[in-house]
Formats: structure tokens, sequence, C-alpha cells
């Protein structure tokens, strides 16, 4: 019998606006890890929990409101640092509560114990879970938690 091996389920990793400046960018809060290092533990989480991970980082909303459209019935879960968007993009509010599948709000650093402004997040009344203010080693804990609701 000729058998096509199935895909493994697929965890969609997304990364705010200024992201990509992680290693340089204000190290003594977000340290000086790359957010490539970061996609790599996420990657390798993701592989010994059997998903798949795809990573997206933009600074543009529009681009994220987009990905996140694009995993509906294509990914079984979402795990988002969306930055400063977090605070304020009620466009991408909207669209994780359009998503499917369990949504884990990720930071590296704990905003709620930095600017008053951050201690609002638009993305936790349609997360399952937030993690944060574990630097890098929230990447490897939202995966997991993504990875467990995922399965259930
Ligand atoms: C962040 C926290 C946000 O407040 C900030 O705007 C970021 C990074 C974090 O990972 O700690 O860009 O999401």
């Amino acid at each position: 019998m000729n058998r096509t091996p199935t895909p493994s389920p697929l965890i969609l990793l997304l990364s705010g606006p200024n992201l990509q400046l992680l290693g340089r960018r204000e190290p003594e809060v977000y340290g000086t890890d790359t957010l490539e290092d970061h996609v790599a533990t996420a990657t390798a989480a993701a592989s010994e929990a059997g998903f798949a991970l795809e990573h997206v980082q933009s600074n543009h909303e529009g681009e994220l409101v987009d990905a996140v459209g694009g995993a509906l019935g294509r990914a079984a879960a979402v795990v988002i640092n969306a930055g400063a968007l977090s605070h304020y993009s009620w466009t991408l509010h909207d669209a994780l509560a359009a998503f499917d599948g369990p949504v884990v709000e990720l930071h590296l650093s704990n905003p709620y114990a930095r600017d008053s402004w951050r201690r609002r997040s638009v993305v936790a009344p349609v997360a399952d879970g937030v993690v944060c203010g574990f630097g890098g080693l929230g990447y490897r804990l939202a995966v997991e938690a993504a990875a467990e609701l995922a399965r259930r």
C-alpha cells in the first residue's frame, strides 16, 4: 500500500514590530538572544511535541492580521508576541478572535512591571493564556502550552 506520511500539525509563531532587532534592542530589557535564537527554541519545542512550526515576523499590523486569517483551518495553534501592537491593536484582537484554535500570548519581558501603558493587552482577552517575564524560556513554555491545548 502506498502511504503518504501525515504532515505534522502546525503551530504558527507570530512576531510583531521591532522584534527583528532582538539581540541589539534594549538588551537590558529583552536580553541578547536574537529572534532567530528564539525561533530555534520554539521550533525545537514544537518538534519535541510532534508539531511543525512556521514563523512570521512583521512590523506591519496588516501583515500579521493576514497571517492570523491565513492560519484559520491551517494551523492548530497560534503563539503570538505582538510587541507594542499587543497594547492597542483591536484589528489583531478581532483576527485572533476568529481563529478556531488555541492562542498563547507571549512576551519576553513582564509588561505588568513596566510602563503603565503596557499593562493593558488587547490580545489577552482572546488568548487562552499568557506567558510573560521569562525571557527566552517563554518561547519554549508558550509552544509547549499551545501544543498541549491543541492536542485536547
Ligand atoms: C514585548 C513587550 C511589549 O510591551 C513591547 O512593546 C515589545 C516587546 C516583550 O516581548 O516583552 O515590543 O512584547
